[in-house]
C-alpha cells in the first residue's frame, strides 16, 4: 500500500501519517507573492502519494498564476488534499473545513474571494456528502481528476457554485498532467516519482481500489524523462511510488510492457542517479526478475517495504491477500539470498474480523521468524463499503488494543536490534542537508536511517563512506572515513 515513504525510525500506529498529520506541500517553497500572482494554500494529509499529488496540483495551477503561500488567510485558493485510509477521516475533514470556512468568510468580507477545494481519497469517497454538509466548498475532486483542475477552477469561478468531479476517466491521468516543473525537485537530493497508481487487489479491509481506481502504470519514456530532469537538478536518490508499485507494467519505448525490474535497470544508468527505492510492494508481485534486480543492481537500495498484514493463513485468506505466511517467509529468504544485507519493513493489522488469539500468535511468530528493521502497525478500523466492514466476528476494541501493544513491543525490539546491528559498520551515506548543530550534516544510510556526521556543506548531494559509531532512538551518528578505508 501506499505509501511509505521516508519513514522516521519510529513505529507505532500513528507513525505513518495517514490522516494524522498535515503538511505543506507544493511545487515550490511557499513565500510572499510577487506581482499579480494568486495565492495557493495546500493542506496535505496522508501518504507520500498525496504529497506528490499536491505537488502536481500546484504544477497544474501554476500557469493560471497560482503560487504557494504559507497562510490560508493569504490564499485565493485553498486545497485540502485528504486521506481516507484511517478511521474518522471524514469527521476530520469536516472539522478542518469548518475552520477554513471562517477564513473564507473573513476574506469575502474584505472583497477577496477564495476558492475552496477538497481533493484526494475522502473527496473520492464522500464527494456528494461534502457538498451537502459543507456547501461553501467550491470544488470536490478525486485523485484521478487532477489534470482537470484548471478547467474546474474556471468553471467554479464562472458558475459561482460548486463543482464535483470524482469520476474515474477512461484516459489515464498520467497522460494529461504536465511535466513536473523543475522547482519540485530543485535543491533536493532525494525525490519521489509516481510510476503507478491504483490497485486491483481488493484486500478485504482496504478502500484504495475504490478510491484510487484500477491499476495504471505510467509509460517508461515519461518516467525516464522525469527521472533525468530530477537527476539534472541534483537529485541523487529516487523513490518510485505506487500503491502497488511492483505490479508496474508500463509501456516501453520498444512497444513491449516493462516490469519494475526493467524500469529500475534503465533508471540505474541515468548519470547522477545513485540510488533507487520503490514503495509500496505487494508480496504477490515480488517476481523473480525483481528479486534478481536486487542482486544485480547496486543502485537498488537494500531496504524493502513489503507489507504482510498478518501471519495467520486464515486471516490472510479472509483479507484476500492471495498468499500464505510460509510463502511470505520463502519470499524473504529468496530476497536475502539475492541481497544478503537487505532489511525488511512491513505493515500489520491487528483485529481484522475473525482474528483469534491463535491467529494473532501466528502473526507474532512470523515477526519473530522474519525480523523487521521497521514496521507500521494498525488496529483494524472499519472502512464502509469494504468487504470486511460487514463481516461477522468483529474484534472488540480492548482486544485490539492489547494485541497492538504486544505487537509493537516486539517490533520496537526488532527495530532497536536492527539499528544496533549496523553500529560499527562502514556504509555509504548520501548527504541530504545540514544537521541541527553547526558543522553537522545529515544523510541517509542504505537502510533509510538518518545519519549525523560532522562535515562541510559541500557534502550535500554526495555519497560518502561513513563509519556508523552510535545509535539514538531515531537516528545514527557516524564519522567520515577515507574512500579506500577497509570496512
Ligand atoms: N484498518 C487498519 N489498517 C488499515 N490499513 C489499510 N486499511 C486499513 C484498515 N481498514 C493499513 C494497512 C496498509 C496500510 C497503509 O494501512 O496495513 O498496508
Ligand atoms: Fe494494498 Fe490491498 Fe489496499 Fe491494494 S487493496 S492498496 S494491495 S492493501
Amino acid at each position: 500500500m501506499t505509501t511509505d515513504l521516508l519513514p522516521p525510525l519510529t513505529q507505532n500506529a500513528d507513525a505513518r501519517t495517514y490522516g494524522s498529520e498535515s503538511s505543506q506541500a507544493g511545487g515550490a517553497e511557499a513565500g510572499p507573492l510577487a506581482g499579480s500572482a494568486r495565492g495557493l494554500h495546500m493542506i496535505t494529509w496522508g501518504c507520500q502519494m498525496n504529497v506528490y499529488d499536491s505537488a502536481r496540483m500546484t504544477d497544474v495551477l501554476r500557469p493560471l498564476g497560482y503560487a504557494p503561500v504559507e497562510s490560508a488567510s493569504d490564499a485565493d485558493m485553498i486545497i485540502l488534499n485528504t486521506c481516507h485510509i484511517r478511521d474518522r477521516a471524514a469527521e476530520k475533514v469536516f472539522s478542518e473545513l469548518g475552520r477554513l470556512r471562517l477564513i473564507k468568510e473573513e476574506r469575502k468580507a474584505d472583497g477577496r474571494p477564495t476558492v475552496l477545494a477538497v481533493a484526494g481519497c475522502v473527496a473520492q469517497a464522500e464527494g456528494e456528502q461534502i457538498l451537502k454538509r459543507a456547501p461553501y466548498v467550491d470544488i470536490v475532486l478525486g485523485p484521478q481528476t487532477y489534470h482537470r483542475l484548471p478547467e474546474m477552477v474556471a468553471r467554479a469561478a464562472r458558475a459561482g457554485g460548486s463543482v464535483i468531479d470524482t469520476d474515474f476517466p477512461a484516459e489515464q491521468k498520467f497522460d494529461f498532467l504536465p511535466e513536473a516543473a523543475a522547482p519540485q525537485t530543485q535543491g533536493n537530493v532525494t525525490a519521489f516519482l509516481t510510476v503507478q497508481e491504483g490497485c486491483d487487489k481488493f484486500c478485504s479491509f482496504c478502500v484504495v481500489p475504490y478510491t484510487r481506481g484500477a491499476e495504471a502504470s505510467r509509460a517508461v519514456a515519461s518516467v525516464l524523462a522525469e527521472a533525468r530532469r530530477m537527476a539534472e537538478s541534483g537529485v541523487r536518490e529516487i523513490t518510485l511510488l505506487g500503491q502497488n508499485v511492483n505490479a508496474y507494467h508500463g509501456e516501453g519505448p520498444d512497444g513491449r510492457i516493462w516490469g519494475l525490474a526493467r524500469l529500475a535497470e534503465a533508471l540505474s544508468s541515468i548519470p547522477g542517479l545513485a540510488r533507487i527505492r520503490y514503495t509500496t510492494s505487494h508480496p504477490r508481485d515480488m517476481g523473480d526478475d525483481l528479486i534478481a534486480a536486487h542482486r544485480d543492481l547496486p543502485a537498488l537500495m537494500p531496504f524493502l517495504h513489503l507489507p504482510v498484514q498478518s501471519g495467520s493463513d486464515t486471516i490472510l485468506k479472509a483479507m484476500n491477500r492471495g498468499h500464505t505466511a510460509d510463502e511470505y517467509r520463502r519470499l524473504v529468504e529468496k530476497l536475502r539470498e539475492a541481497r544478503p544485507d537487505i532489511a525488511l519493513s512491513s505493515d500489520f493489522i491487528v483485529g481484522h474480523p475473525g482474528e483469534t488469539d491463535e491467529d494473532f500468535e501466528a502473526t507474532m511468530a512470523l515477526i519473530r521468524d522474519v525480523g523487521f528493521a521497521l514496521a507500521y502497525s494498525f488496529k483494524y478500523s472499519i472502512r464502509p463499503g469494504t468487504p470486511a466492514a460487514g463481516a461477522p466476528r468483529q474484534v472488540a476494541e480492548t482486544v485490539k488494543d492489547e494485541r497492538l501493544q504486544a505487537l509493537q513491543a516486539l517490533l520496537r525490539e526488532q527495530q532497536d536490534a536492527f539499528n544496533a546491528s549496523v553500529v560499527g559498520l562502514t556504509a555509504p551515506v548520501l548527504f541530504t542537508g545540514r544537521g541541527r548543530k553547526p558543522g553537522q550534516m545529515v544523510g541517509r544510510s542504505p537502510w533509510l536511517q538518518p545519519v549525523h556526521v560532522d562535515g562541510p556543506d559541500t557534502l550535500i548531494g554526495v555519497e560518502r563512506p561513513v563509519r556508523l559509531d552510535a545509535r539514538f532512538s531515531n537516528s545514527l551518528a557516524g564519522t567520515l572515513v577515507k574512500e579506500c578505508a577497509p570496512t
